[in-house]
């Protein structure tokens, strides 16, 4: 099939960028925060409640298995999206949130010991800082941070020095959801494992804009959400070698996880179900599968191409308002741009622009060390999708400029 990718027509395919927000045709800039839809994923759901509601891997009606034969198939399609070696490797969960609680629980339990070291950088969203600081308080393991540059990227030799033997975990995000910086994952997964240190990557914000291939990564974890990804919310992933999910015991006690459950003991069942108790979001999950497909038919050259002409073309613009800094300028960068303005309150700018139609997300996107060490309370951040145009960074700062106006 042959890939293509045209902005006019690739726009068609989201019908919520038709409507309107305060008398604005919307201008949707928050993608960082969740992608929107294309009609193909709103249809599989529907097509699921209408069609094929039931529970899976549970019934020998038509019904079961169909459902359970369509979930099924969003799993291989992932192992192909991130390119897993077998499709066991695989775990849904509900988001990265979810990922990577689900590994501080597990790895936490034997894994890490009193005086082990895990280490983060100082750019981890929440999600990737608490879990990792609940395990350490329970095992009186240490937590160190990869500290990074005024650019906003992890300083390398740094990083260096803080792993050693007792380094039992690294966990890393591969674009920073505030600064937009793309890490360089595959050195510092290598770098990782010359002290036998296991690797998650945390690719919430790299999974919608980069092409991912755990095995050529080599990590030992990956997590992300589907609802950044063009699909729905409450479905993500988990990937893991297979090696390693053998042997770490399952997140949570429920049905579908076990092989045979007697009052004195339970047996666990098989990869991957052994991570994925209870009923999960089964519409969300079959939905997935189109947004696999979205994806895939695509032309990643020239999204990328795209991302890169729409993260430029911004950069450049924004930089001649008077007052605006830019917050993280790391030399390798996705299409994520977070700011400041002399004089006046992220929040404001952000409720100003919501009026003439713009979405940004403003604050400490889940960052407040990051915030901390930048001095800042927060941050305005525009995130760009495949389907943002240069007329629509034209419209933002158009808006910015009257929104100045108007608070200063
Ligand atoms: N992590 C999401 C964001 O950056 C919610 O907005």
């Amino acid at each position: 099939m042959t890939k293509v990718f045209n902005v006019a027509k690739v726009r068609e395919d989201f019908p919520i960028l038709k409507r309107e927000v305060n008398g604005k045709t919307l201008v949707y800039l928050d993608n960082g925060a969740t992608a929107q839809k294309p009609q193909t994923v709103i249809d599989a759901l529907t097509k699921y409640y209408t069609h094929e509601n039931s529970n899976i891997h549970r019934g020998v009606h038509t019904l079961s298995q169909e459902a359970t034969s369509a979930y099924e198939l969003t799993r291989e399609k992932i192992q192909g999206f991130i390119n897993a070696p077998e499709k066991e490797s695989v775990i849904f969960t509900k988001g990265t949130t979810d990922g990577i609680n689900l590994l501080a629980f597990s790895l936490g339990r034997d894994f890490v010991q009193e005086g082990d070291e895990i280490i983060i950088s100082a750019m981890e969203h929440h999600s990737n800082i608490v879990p990792w600081q609940m395990l350490c308080e329970q095992k009186k393991a240490v937590l160190k941070v990869a500290p990074i540059n005024q650019r906003g990227e992890i300083i390398l030799e740094e990083y260096k020095k803080l792993l050693n033997p007792k380094t039992k975990l690294v966990s890393i995000v591969h674009i920073s959801n505030t600064l937009g910086t793309i890490n360089p994952i595959q050195e510092m997964i290598a770098m990782a494992h010359e002290v036998g240190a296991k690797f998650i990557v945390d690719a919430a914000q790299s999974a919608p804009h980069l092409k991912i291939d755990v095995q050529a990564l080599d990590c030992d974890f990956m997590v992300f959400s589907m609802h950044k990804v063009f699909g729905p919310t409450g479905v993500g992933f988990l990937y893991g070698k297979k090696e390693l999910l053998e042997v770490i015991p399952p997140y949570q006690g429920g049905g579908d996880m076990i092989k045979t459950v007697t009052f004195e003991k339970t047996t666990y069942n098989e990869l991957p179900h052994k991570f994925e108790a209870g009923t999960p979001n089964i519409a969300a999950g079959i939905a997935t599968s189109a947004a696999i497909d979205y994806m895939n038919q695509l032309d990643w050259n020239a999204v990328h191409l795209h991302e890169k002409e729409l993260l430029d073309y911004a950069t450049a613009q924004l930089k001649l308002i008077d007052g605006l800094r830019i917050i993280g300028e790391a030399k390798e960068k996705a299409s994520v741009i977070s700011f400041v303005i002399d004089g006046v309150h992220p929040y404001d700018v952000g409720v100003i622009i919501d009026k003439m139609g713009i979405a940004v997300r403003t604050g400490h996107h889940c960052t407040q060390p990051l915030m901390d060490w930048f001095k800042i309370p927060g941050t305005i951040r525009a995130s760009f999708a495949f389907y943002n145009t240069k007329e629509e960074v034209d419209l933002l700062v158009v808006a910015l400029k009257r929104a100045l106006q108007m608070l200063r």
